[in-house]
Order: C-alpha cells, then structure tokens, then sequence
C-alpha cells in the first residue's frame, strides 16, 4: 500500500494537461461489446479502473491491444483497439465487479449481442446502496428476462432485444447507458424518457454512432434509437475529464494560484466554474483549455448537487475541501448520494469546521488547515483531502492512494510539475 505525502501551502501555477475522462472511457470499452470488429479507443486515462475493466472484457474473450500493434500483452497505452470477434464467456464474475460497480455496463451490450448476460449484483459502496434496479427495469422494457440468482443478475434475450419505451423515474447516468447500448442492436424503435444528459452520455453516442448505431437525442432529456442488425469496428476519442478538470480548477483557487486546464471543455463542466466564480475564482475560456486563477480571496459559497447540468455530486469533496479555507460559511447539500460526506471527520481532523444535518453540510472557513494523517475513504473524498493538504501547514499524509489511483492519472507527477510538494510513499 501507498500514501500520498503532501507539504502544504505552496501556490500552484503552470499547465495541468487533462486525461481522458476515466467516467466516459469505461462505457466506451464496454460498447465494444456490441460488435465483432474492432473498436479503436484514442485518449484513454492511464487508471486502474481502466485496468480492472480490461481484465473483465478479456475474461469475456476480447483481445485488447496497443492500436496499431499486433499483439502483445502490454495493454496500457493511450490507444488501444478492443476486438471482441468472439464473445466466449458471457459471466462478469464477482471477483472483478465488486472491485468496480462500472463493470455492470457490460450487461446491455452482452445481452444485446450474445442473448444472454450473467453478470454479478455489485453490491453497495462506500458512498450509498447504489441498486441496480433502473439497469434491468430498462432492460425488461426492451424484452430481456431478467432473474436474481445467487447474488449474480442473468438477464438474457435469446431471439434478441426489442425495441420499447424506457422511461427513467429519476436521472440515472449507469441506466440511461446500459438502456442506450442495448437499444442500438434491439429490433424496432426504443424511446429512453428522462434520461441522464451528463457530457459521457453524447460521448457515448457519438461512439456508438460512429459504429453504425442511429441514435438522436443524446444529451437532451429524450433519446430515441432505431436498432440496427449490426454494429461495425471504428475509431473514438475519449473526451477530457471534466472532473479531473475541476478538481485542479479548486486547487488553483484554493492554493490562490493559476492554472491551465489545459484540453479542458467549460461546456461540460460550466456548473463547476459557475461555482469556482461564486467562491471568487476567476475563470477564463482560452484556446487550449480552461484558465483558474485566484484574486487572492475564497469567499463562503452554497451548493446542491443535481444531475447535469447541474452541479455535479463527484465535484463535492473537493469544494468542501476548498468551503474549509473559504471566508465566511458555505453549505453544501448532497442530493444524490446518500453517504458522501465521509470525508467530513478527515477534513475535521485537518481543522476544518463542518457541522452535517441530514444531506447538508454547514462549512465555516478557518484561517487555516493544519497538517495530519488522513484516511480516504472513496476516489473523490481522497481527492478533497489531498486538495485541502496542499493549503495546510505542515505535512499531510493521505492514506489508501489506490482510491485515487482509480481516477487520477499521475496525480502526483501533475501537481509536482505546478508547484505542489508531494510525495508517493509506502505505507
Ligand atoms: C455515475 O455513477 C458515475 N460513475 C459516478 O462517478 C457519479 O457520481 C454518478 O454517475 C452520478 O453522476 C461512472 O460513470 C462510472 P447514477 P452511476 O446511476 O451511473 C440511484 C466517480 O467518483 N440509482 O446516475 O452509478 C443511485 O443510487 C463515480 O467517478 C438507483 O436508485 O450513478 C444514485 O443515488 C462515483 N437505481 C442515483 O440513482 C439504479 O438502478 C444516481 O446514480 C441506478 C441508480
């Protein structure tokens, strides 16, 4: 095990190039499910829940390789072809899912082109129950058999999906993606009301699109698909992670330093700058990216967390880590998760000043943060933490790494090339 060694209170300036977005990337693999050729990936992050996704598609018989190589074991570069010619086994096993909830997005394109899926129950997670429940409502809407047997889900079609109205009772990211992918092989017309319209849902599309899939409406609240025989190889880049992007956005404004997002899109993450300006950012659109800069003020700040374009619940721990330094008070409601302020007693034991009622939590900024060990608990709390040792004195030491290694392509190597003072250790 590792740890991340923080020395606190450095200003943070330079360039932060922007990964590929680890929450888009791993439904794109997924989609390579749903056709015999080859689906060539461009821009994937280097993260271990890139990894553990690949061991589950390879498990299932699709060879994943270097793009443009011709084989090899060595699967962790940028642009990797995912050929699924021969589906052999149709069984995410437990072992794999309960290590990443995302591998239950294999379950539409499996039962979409083999007939059958039999995919492990992920079970809940630090941060809330996370039920399935929408997954398979939607799939049953669109002619699969749905069972629960043995804490595994078989959901199987064997004369194929059919195309059906899906209407989502609230927005779900997870369902709306599985429902998408299924749709594009089922017979007929298939209609998703009141879908997610997160940036990774028309990043999605557009993948799917580009195989041959006819999708309208991704992104808006109405998707409607018309269901194709097949699905044919292609080529997709993965678009910039608006969370990571954000995350080095509150570093900036909280060390009162300058930072380049540099590849960053506002248009996917405008709720966190909107929210970045309220607390006193300056926020600037340039050519390559999006520019964070602070006036040398935090003021205090209120937030709800909302489906986009609202804003977004995996931004929370880090503007609770960035409401701690703030001048005056913020409030910070979570809406979507019922267990995501783990990180609270961590940021208390940094000195931070928070009081929870219920899903709002009551932040009053202190002068300053001082240094401690730390324990993270998921990936964005551990990403708060670390935010709120780069502005504490002395030395922080943030605990269980391998959360952030699930999201944050070399966060260590990225905050040291702007100035930060950080340190990967063993634990
Ligand atoms: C995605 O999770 C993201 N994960 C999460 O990011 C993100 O926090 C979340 O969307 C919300 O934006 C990936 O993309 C891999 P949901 P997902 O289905 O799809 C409830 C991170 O840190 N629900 O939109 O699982 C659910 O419990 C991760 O990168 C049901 O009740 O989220 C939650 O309260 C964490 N039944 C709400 O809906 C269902 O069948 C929204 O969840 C499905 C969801």
């Amino acid at each position: 095990m590792e740890k991340l060694l923080i020395q606190g209170g450095k200003a943070l300036h330079g360039t932060v190039p922007i990964s590929g977005a680890k929450n888009s990337a791993l439904k794109l693999m997924c989609a390579s499910l749903l056709s015999p050729e080859p689906l060539t990936l461009n821009n994937l992050p280097r993260l271990a829940d890139i990894t553990t996704l690949i061991d589950l598609l390879n498990h299932m018989g699709v060879t994943v390789t270097i793009a443009g190589s011709k084989g090899g074991t060595k699967v962790t570069g940028r642009s990797l072809t995912f050929d699924a010619g021969t589906i052999s086994d149709t069984v995410a096993p437990y072992d794999i899912v309960r290590k990443m909830r995302a591998s239950i997005l294999v379950l539409g394109p499996l039962v979409a082109r083999a007939g059958e899926a039999i995919v492990s129950l992920p079970g809940g997670c630090a941060i809330g129950n996370r039920p399935i429940d929408l997954h398979l409502k939607a799939l049953a809407a669109l002619g699969a058999d749905i069972d629960i047997e043995q804490g595994y889900v078989r959901a199987s079609a064997p004369q194929g999906l059919t195309g059906g109205k899906i209407r989502f009772p609230f927005v779900s990211v997870g369902a709306t993606e599985n429902a998408l992918m299924a749709a594009t092989l089922a017979k007929g017309t298939t209609v998703i009301e009141n879908a997610a319209r997160e940036p990774e849902i028309a990043d999605l599309a557009a993948c799917l699109t580009a195989m041959g899939a006819k999708i309208e409406g991704a992104g808006h609240e109405t998707i409607t698909v018309e269901g194709v025989d097949q699905l044919h190889g292609a080529t997709h880049t993965v678009m910039p992670d608006r969370v990571e992007a954000g995350s080095y956005g509150v570093a900036a404004l909280m060390t009162r330093g300058n930072l380049l997002l540099e590849g960053a899109r506002a248009e996917d993450m405008q709720a966190t700058l909107d929210a970045l300006t309220e607390a006193g950012g300056i926020v600037e659109i340039e050519e390559d990216g999006v520019r964070v800069k602070s006036n040398g003020h935090i003021k205090g700040f209120n937030l709800v967390t909302q489906p986009f374009p609202g804003f977004a619940t995996d931004m929370q721990a880090q503007f609770m880590a960035l409401a701690c330094v703030a001048e005056g008070a913020s409030v910070i409601t979570e809406a979507i998760f019922e267990n995501r302020f783990m990180h609270v007693p961590e940021l208390c034991r940094l000195g931070a000043d928070i009081t929870v009622t219920g899903s709002s939590a009551t932040i009053r900024g202190v002068s300053a943060l001082k240094g401690a060990p730390v324990m993270a608990t998921d990936l964005r709390a551990s990403m708060g933490l670390a935010l709120a040792g780069l502005v504490a004195t002395g030395e922080t030491s943030v605990n269980r790494l391998y959360h952030l290694d699930r999201g944050y392509e070399r966060l260590e190597e990225k905050l040291r090339q702007v100035g930060a003072v950080v340190d990967r250790v063993p634990a």
